[in-house]
């Protein structure tokens, strides 16, 4: 199996091009420097050269608030760019595994989202994701995954985690939203996922793919500073009182209405894994 994986700089793509090496596949891992996704002829020539029989598109303008005073820049990326990716792979006879967001959502539906669910993204970022699922939906019709996740952490980038940890030993108080809830995804284990899915034939269309379980940012902050055995006093506050450029979904849990849909570990295991895969990096 012979993946090309986009947007190699960047904390998924570096977890799921570990586990696909490890796997024995053939990697070709190209980051910004190598691919701009957002250039056409770009990806056209990479997908064409390369010749992967599955390309995982990692890439992606992943600075919520930036894009809100920036929507051009992240509509490249994320709506042109997918699309450019999505058809260099169709042109190639690649499947393209295209990575979306649980963005995309609205928030207010207050009980788990599934594929069907009506979208309704509240931020540039979430419109213009939405977008690039449309466009690799239009590019690739009969070979595309689009995967939907959430609150990724992962050891190769910054995340929620790291930021925690830091600031805990910064300060004798952490606080925070306790009014925003998802699904804390381990990177690990979304790249095991992904990977699995490119070596046994993926299903068309879109798939939600988060970790299981559901916490709000307090409770992971509480559930970071347990497991990591640091004593820090954790408070909730409301999003209100944490004001920030981009509007998040209150409530944006992803699971799975497709048959057969991989389940991945729930966010407490995915955190003590990240934990350890931290020791040991
Ligand atoms: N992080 C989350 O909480 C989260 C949640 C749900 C879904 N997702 C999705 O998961 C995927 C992976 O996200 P991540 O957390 O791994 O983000 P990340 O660490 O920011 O990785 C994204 C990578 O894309 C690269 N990139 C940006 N513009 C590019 C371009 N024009 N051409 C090629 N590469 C480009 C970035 O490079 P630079 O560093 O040089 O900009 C970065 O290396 C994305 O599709 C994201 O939307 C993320």
């Amino acid at each position: 199996m012979r993946l090309l994986i986009t947007g190699a700089g960047g904390m998924l793509a570096t977890d799921v091009a570990a586990v696909a090496a490890a796997r024995g596949f053939e990697v070709v891992a190209l980051g910004r420097d190598r691919l701009d996704v957002s250039v056409r002829e770009a990806a056209l020539d990479a997908v064409t050269r390369e010749r992967p029989e599955v390309v995982i598109n990692c890439a992606a303008y992943t600075n919520v608030d930036a894009a809100e005073s920036d929507p051009d820049g992240a509509a490249a990326v994320n709506a042109a760019g997918a699309g450019f990716v999505a058809a260099a792979a169709a042109a190639a006879g690649a499947w393209v595994l295209h990575v979306s967001t649980d963005y995309v959502f609205d928030g207010a539906k207050g009980t788990p989202y599934v594929e069907s669910d009506p979208t309704g993204p509240g931020s540039v970022y979430g419109s213009t994701k939405l977008l690039g699922e449309r466009a690799v939906a239009l590019a690739a019709p009969a070979a595309h995954t689009i995967v939907r996740t959430s609150w990724l952490f992962g050891v190769a980038g910054h995340c929620f985690p790291a930021t925690m940890l830091k600031l805990a030993s910064e300060r004798d108080l952490l606080t925070v939203v306790d009014d925003q809830v998802g699904c804390p995804t381990f990177t690990g284990h979304l790249a095991q996922a992904l990977v699995d899915l490119a070596a046994g034939g993926p299903p068309l269309g879109i798939l939600h793919l988060a970790a299981a379980g559901e916490g709000s940012w307090y409770d992971f902050a509480v559930e970071i500073m347990r497991a990591a055995d640091v004593d820090v006093e954790v408070r909730p506050c409301s999003t209100a009182e944490f004001p920030r450029p981009a509007r998040r979904p209150a409530y944006s849990v992803l699971r799975s209405e497709r048959p057969g849909a991989p389940v991945l570990p729930d966010w407490h295991d995915g955190l003590n894994a990240y934990l350890a895969a931290r020791v040991a990096a």
